[in-house]
């Protein structure tokens, strides 16, 4: 078991390491242990599986291929390396798929890992390393940092978002600042908790600094 999370750990850490858009190796590394913990606090959940899930979490993901079945694939041609039998490899595969799901929460979270996991990875987005993220991911894309144009409370469509028609503090408002009500176990709830009042101090911040007051 030790030796495929090592197995794992490497092959992820090679495949990401040259991704600056948030996905890099710590994301992953943050998100597993704090997947961890949620699960220690609950006492759901497969500890094994979670481990494997948030390793893995991100393989497929769009930004890294030129296609989704390019991401898909990649994914399973190491799983099949793996020393596992095909149920474990199976539930591996169906927890990343539940919660990488993009484009909406239709996708019902089933099991007590993907719960987990998906708590780890949405905590991720919030708090002080979220606000960090958000910045890089926007300057990465070229979008400004806040354009008050933008009518921040207003949703756009995902056809302007694509479009670049956004601003990282949009994004706190398109996604972040809803997150805390996603979660889906109470300690993950409760984690969400203190850092989305740190988003909240820290826009609210913001707004001041850009205002001109205090001064
Ligand atoms: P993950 O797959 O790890 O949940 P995403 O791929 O959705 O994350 O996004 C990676 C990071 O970039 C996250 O921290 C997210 O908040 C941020 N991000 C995604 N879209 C935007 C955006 N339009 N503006 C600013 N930050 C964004
Ligand atoms: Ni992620």
């Amino acid at each position: 078991m030790e030796q495929v999370i090592a197995k794992t750990e490497e092959f992820v850490k090679r495949e990401m390491s040259a991704d600056s858009t948030g996905h890099d190796w710590f994301h992953i590394d943050r998100v597993r242990n704090i997947a961890l913990k949620i699960h220690e606090k609950e006492k759901i959940g497969d500890p094994f599986l979670i481990e494997l899930a948030a390793l893995l979490h991100d393989i497929s993901d769009e930004k890294l291929h030129s296609s989704k079945e390019e991401g898909e694939k990649k994914l399973t041609s190491f799983l099949s390396l793996l020393p596992l039998d095909e149920l474990k490899k199976n539930q591996i595969k169906e927890i990343i798929e539940t919660i990488s799901f993009k484009g909406g929460n239709n996708r019902n979270i089933t099991t007590a890992e993907a719960a987990i996991v998906q708590d780890a990875d949405r905590l991720d987005a919030i708090g002080a390393i979220g606000i960090a993220r958000a910045f890089a991911y926007g300057g990465k894309k070229g979008q400004p940092i806040y354009d008050p144009n933008i009518n921040v409370r207003t949703s756009m469509t995902n056809e302007e978002y694509r479009k670049g028609h956004s601003s990282s503090i949009n994004h706190f408002y398109e996604k972040l600042l809803k997150l805390k009500e996603k979660m889906n176990t109470k300690t993950g709830r409760e984690i969400a908790e203190r850092r989305h009042l740190y988003m909240e101090e820290f826009l609210h911040e913001f707004y001041n600094d850009w205002n001109g007051k205090h001064q």
